[in-house]
Formats: structure tokens, sequence, C-alpha cells
């Protein structure tokens, strides 16, 4: 599809999304919806419910491995997750974070860390930092591997942050990430998520940027959004202030589990139509 179509076919109609979608969409204000998947059930059920972006996140590590944080994941992890994603996405474009410790020394070694998500079936990486990591969006970007830069809370940054913190919420820090964010920008990143910001900053850097911003936590006024898909289908008991539950898997899988059990126990499951 050439960049004169990507521009007349609403997002949604569209069979498989590229990157000049995405730029498409931001010019014609339809918002970009993103969510993250970290296995081929959820990824193809995502891409069914028509969510234009699939984000292999890091946030695996809390959110289905049981870490504190992100931290412990490795990039192992990441790319048996991204493998499996990538066979349930048909239309949406699969995005995988490099974990921490697999980038931040420089373009090379992001390049090498990067390069085994590709392998692996991701279509983008994303990964933290604004003008500090400059240098392994550019080098990327030329090497035609698509990065979605990630300012604001970053998470893999939680101990020199000194927690989970709202971001720019200040003149000085806001103009701090203003700066950051058009410095991936001219790096060649294609999209900036911005995690935990006041809602008047993200729509002031998303108003100065030509990429789309997808936010979290960030207000109304981004070019997308992205959840974390356990917090916002409600399968964990707790989830951030800012996540709205559109559903409420946790009951849903406990009802599923009991009756299960029930059945088992009382000795009606397997009756004769499930056995052989
Ligand atoms: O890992 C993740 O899920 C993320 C989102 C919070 C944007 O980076």
């Amino acid at each position: 599809m050439g960049r004169l179509e990507c521009m007349s076919t609403p997002l949604a109609e569209v069979p498989k999304l590229r990157l000049p979608h995405l730029a498409a969409a931001k010019a014609a204000g339809e918002k970009l919806t993103m969510l993250t998947a970290y296995d081929r059930p959820t990824a193809e059920i995502f891409d069914l419910a028509g969510i234009d972006l699939l984000l292999v996140g890091d946030s695996m590590g809390n959110a289905m491995l049981g870490m504190d944080n992100t931290l412990p994941v490795t990039l192992d992890q990441m790319v048996s997750a991204t493998a499996a994603v990538a066979v349930g996405a048909r239309r949406a474009l699969v995005v995988a974070d490099l974990p921490f410790g697999t980038y931040e020394t420089g373009p090379e070694q992001a390049f090498l860390s990067a390069a085994r998500l590709v392998k692996a079936g991701a279509q983008a990486v994303k990964f933290e930092g604004g003008a500090r990591v400059a240098a392994q969006i550019r080098l990327l970007s030329q090497s035609g591997i698509p990065v979605m830069a990630h300012l604001g809370f970053t998470p893999q940054s939680i101990n020199a942050l000194g927690g989970t913190r709202v971001q720019g919420k200040d003149d000085a820090s806001a103009e701090v990430l203003l700066r950051d964010a058009l410095a991936v920008q001219e790096a060649g990143a294609f999209a900036l998520v911005l995690e935990l910001v006041p809602a008047d900053v993200a729509e002031r850097v998303t108003a100065a940027l030509e990429i789309p911003t997808i936010g979290i936590g960030a207000g109304a006024g981004c070019d997308g959004q992205v959840l974390v898909w356990t917090d916002m289908a409600g399968l964990d008991e707790w989830a951030p202030s800012f996540v709205k539950r559109f559903g409420d898997l946790r009951a849903a899988l406990t009802e599923a589990a009991s009756a299960y059990a029930a059945e088992v126990r009382a000795g009606t499951y397997p009756d004769p139509a499930h056995s052989f």
C-alpha cells in the first residue's frame, strides 16, 4: 500500500499495520491503540479485536513472571515471548522491548540485542531514554530496525527515579522531557511512549512532534494509548490509578476454575460426551 493510500484508508480497515500507517493516523487525527501481549493466545485475541500495536513489554516481568519490577527480565525471555506474540499477530504491528542491560552501553550492543528480537518476529523495538540513547536510535533506524522511544517514567530507571513517579511536573523537568522528545524524533524514532506525565505536558510534547505519541498515564492528548493487558482486563486485584478496567478476567477465570474443580470432584466431568 502506497503512502497516498495510507492517507485515505481508515486505520481499522488496514489489513496489516506498517510504519506509514502510524504517521498517516497522526496526520488524520485517528487514535492509535496498543496493548501489551506476552504470548500467542492474547496476541491473537487482541489482534482480532483490532488493536493496532502489540507491545511485548518487559512489564512481562511484573505482570507475568512474579518479579517486583522490570529489571531482572532477560533478553532470552523477551525473545521467546516475542516469537509467541508474532505467531498470534496478523494485522497488528509487533513491538518488543529491549530489557535493562541490553542497549545502554552503545549502538553496537543495542543492534545485536535488537536483531535477536527482530529475528524472533518483532517489527520494531522499544527502549527507554532520550538524548542519552540517540546514537542507539540512529544506528538501529539506519540499519532497518524501527525504534519506538520511551520517556517520562522509565521503569528500568526505577531505582534512580526513587520509585514509580509522575515525571515532568515542574517547568524545568517538562522542558527536559520536551528536549528529549525532540532528540529521539531527530535520531529517527518512529513513535514515542509517554509514561506517567501530566496531561498538559504530554499534550504539549504531542503537538511539538511529527511522530505519534502513545500515552500511558499521560492523559487524552496523546496520539494513542497503551495499557498493560492484565491491568486493562482486570486479571490482578490491584492496578494503577490511571487504569480503567475494561473487564473482570480474574472473576471469569475464578468462576471457570471453580466450576471445573466442582465437576471433577463430583465425578460429572469427564462425562461420556468428553471421553473417547
Ligand atoms: O513494558 C511495558 O509494558 C511498557 C509499557 C508500560 C509502555 O513499556
